[in-house]
C-alpha cells in the first residue's frame, strides 16, 4: 500500500470513528481533549460535530491553519507529558489522540507516557479515541466503526 492510499485510511479512520463517538456515544458534560493539534483539521470537525463543548488542544508548537486556531487560554503548547500533567483530574468527556509521527520509533517513546496521561484526563466512562494503541488496566477497547481495520485506529472507554 502506498503511503497516500494509508494516509486516506488513517483520516477516514478518524473522521468515522470521531463521527461514531459524537453522534451515538453519550458523552459525558466534561470538555474535550484534543492531543496533536497539528493543522487543527480534526480539531475543527470536533468543533464542528461539537459546537458547545469546550475543546482543549494541546500540541508542542503551534501550526495549526488560523481557521482551527483554539480560542485564548485552550491551547497548551509544550512536550504533552509534561503540559498535560496540570489537567490531570480534569473529567474529560473525550481524550482524542493524534500524535503519530509515522516514524516507530518516536512513536514508541509517546507509548511509555500516552496511556496514564489519557487515563489521568478522562473521567470515568470517558471515551479515548487514538491513532497508537492505549495499553492501560483502567481502559477498555470498544468496537471499531464498520469498515475500519482493527489496528488502524483505537477507540476505548475508561472503567
Ligand atoms: C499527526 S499531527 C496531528 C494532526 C492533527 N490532529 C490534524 O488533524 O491536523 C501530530 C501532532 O502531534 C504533535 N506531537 C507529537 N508528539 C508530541 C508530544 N510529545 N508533545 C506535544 N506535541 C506532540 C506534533 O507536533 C504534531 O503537530
Amino acid at each position: 500500500m502506498s503511503r497516500l492510499e494509508s494516509f486516506i485510511r488513517r483520516l477516514t479512520a478518524q473522521r468515522e470513528i470521531l463521527d461514531l463517538i459524537c453522534r451515538d456515544m453519550q458523552l459525558g458534560d466534561g470538555p474535550v481533549i484534543e492531543l496533536g493539534l497539528g493543522n487543527g483539521r480534526t480539531y475543527d470537525h470536533l468543533r464542528d460535530r461539537l459546537p458547545d463543548r469546550r475543546i482543549i488542544a494541546f500540541d508542542r508548537v503551534n501550526a495549526a491553519n488560523l481557521r482551527s486556531l483554539p480560542p485564548e487560554g485552550d491551547l497548551i503548547l509544550g512536550e504533552i507529558s509534561e503540559t498535560a500533567r496540570a489537567f490531570a483530574g480534569i473529567g474529560a468527556a473525550l481524550v482524542h489522540a493524534d500524535i503519530g509521527s509515522g516514524y516507530d520509533d518516536l512513536d514508541e517513546l509517546n507509548l511509555r507516557w500516552l496511556p496514564q496521561v489519557t487515563v489521568d484526563m478522562l473521567a470515568p466512562g470517558g471515551i479515548a479515541a487514538s491513532g497508537v494503541p492505549l495499553d492501560h488496566p483502567d481502559l477498555s477497547p470498544l468496537p471499531l466503526p464498520e469498515g475500519i481495520r482493527p489496528g488502524r485506529y483505537f477507540l476505548y472507554r475508561r472503567n
